[in-house]
């Protein structure tokens, strides 16, 4: 089969390195892509939100599946774009409808969701520009500190944890002064929980689901998780916290009711549902829901699924993910992200990357790279991710530090404590 993989980060060249390793496919594309995806497949000069110019390509290219990696085109309907054009109605999407994508996309219909389906979640209340002054009194009722969340998509950007009440109240008032423009018309002002946090992932057709290794990602920019929050810095799999006994609530409380609910809220998902968990105190609650994979999750979990996930993926489309199988890798493996100097703030892009080819024994996974003038440049603030095998999480971390000192570019950092706190 022909499939069209979108978009052009590390998750995409894990998800397509993966996908490329399957018997069942003939043809692997990539839109946009990046200098790591033209190594496993074609790349494709179409923008992963350009719905129109896709479609005329998977009719004119007789693709048989597009996979989607990021929110975005999710989020503005992709899946919809595609069933309601009779040239792709046949095609299918692996990621969910627009209605399902709103799980990520607005964090007060996710939270909304969690209470109508029981799920565990943090207490929280909506306000907007008429309720500002209600907001500013709730803020009194809690303690501190005080979690503010942009109800919509902010790049990462759209939460606040504040330390003092005064802070809170300010934030506030910016926030739904337009701070995030329209993302933040409406402020979620939740319950701070306290506790270490997991990435649970399912394959879900809409009835059943099988969930995917479990992983840890370490947000901050800084060792020990100093400084400010980035795309991702690295990420291990399995989360030691993570035993069968935990999994099992998360499966019972979380898992299960959020497929249920979807589908009794005749939300169409078939795709990816990323959990961020927390866990408080032995009990797993829900901090968000995304509508895709992890990045830099990806760039681990993909090495634990000993399975085709071709195969996984056609399950989703057809509906029938119970019958199939899905296998783990026993090894440890973690991801190393190399960053341009400067990130998450103001960085540079262009400079030349050299000492890929010295890499052995691990996994390079090209996030923002690009080709200039035939040689391999920077081209993002995460630049690559360095992911390796190993009997467990420390002999895997110190093959990708290792193999991340062979890599070099001007500025390069990496954090060097990744999985140290677990
Ligand atoms: P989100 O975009 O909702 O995942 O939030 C970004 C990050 O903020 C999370 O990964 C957590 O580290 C933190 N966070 C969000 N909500 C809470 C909460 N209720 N309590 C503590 N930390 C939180
Ligand atoms: N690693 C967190 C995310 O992909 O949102």
């Amino acid at each position: 089969m022909k499939i069209l993989l979108l978009g052009s980060g590390g998750r995409e060249h894990a998800l397509a390195w993966k996908i490329a390793q399957s018997k069942k496919v003939e043809k692997l594309f990539i839109a946009p892509g990046n200098a790591g995806t033209a190594l496993v497949g074609e790349n494709v000069n179409i923008k992963a939100d350009d719905f129109e110019a896709l479609k005329n390509f998977c009719v004119d290219n007789g693709v048989n599946m597009v996979v989607v990696g990021p929110e975005d085109p999710l989020v503005k309907g992709i899946y919809d774009d595609f069933k309601n054009d009779k040239r792709t109605k046949d095609i299918p999407v692996i990621g969910p409808s627009k209605k399902g994508a709103v799980l990520e996309g607005s964090k007060d219909f996710a939270k909304g969701f969690m209470e109508r389906h029981g799920i565990p979640t943090a207490k929280y209340r909506t306000f907007d520009g008429t309720s500002l002054e209600e907001g500013l009194k709730f803020l009194e009722t809690l303690k501190a500190p005080y979690v503010l969340k942009a109800d919509g998509l902010c790049a990462g950007k759209g939460v606040l944890i504040l330390p003092t009440l005064d802070e809170a109240k300010k934030e506030l008032r910016e926030m739904l002064g337009g701070m995030f423009g329209n993302a933040s018309a409406q402020v979620v002002i939740e319950e701070f929980l306290s506790g270490i946090e997991c990435s649970v992932f399912v394959l879900t057709d809409g009835k059943d689901y099988k969930i995917l290794p479990e992983a840890k990602d370490y947000k901050r920019i800084g060792e020990h998780d100093t400084g400010l929050n980035t795309g991702g810095m690295g990420s291990v799999t399995p989360v030691p916290f993570a035993t069968e006994e935990w999994m099992k609530k998360v499966e019972d409380r979380i898992i299960r009711p959020t497929v249920e609910g979807l589908a009794e809220e005749n939300i169409d998902y078939k795709g990816f549902i990323f959990f961020g968990l927390i866990n408080v105190e032995g009990n797993p609650m829900v901090i968000e829901y995304n509508c895709r994979m992890g990045d830099p999750e990806t760039e681990s979990v993909m090495l634990r699924i000993k399975s085709d996930l071709v195969d996984l993926l056609e399950g989703v489309a057809e509906g029938n993910i119970a019958e199939k199988e899905i296998e783990f890798d026993e090894r440890a493996a973690v991801c190393v992200m190399l960053v341009s100097g400067g990130y998450p703030e103001k960085y540079a892009k262009g400079y030349p990357i050299s000492g890929v080819d010295k890499v052995e024994g691990s996994i390079v996974f090209h996030s923002g790279t690009a080709m200039k003038d035939g040689e391999v440049v920077t081209n993002g603030g995460r630049v690559i991710a360095v992911s390796s095998y190993g009997k467990d999480k420390e002999e895997a971390l110190q093959k990708s530090f290792t193999e991340a000192n062979k890599i070099c570019f001007t500025d390069k950092y990496f954090r060097r404590d990744i999985g140290q706190d677990l």
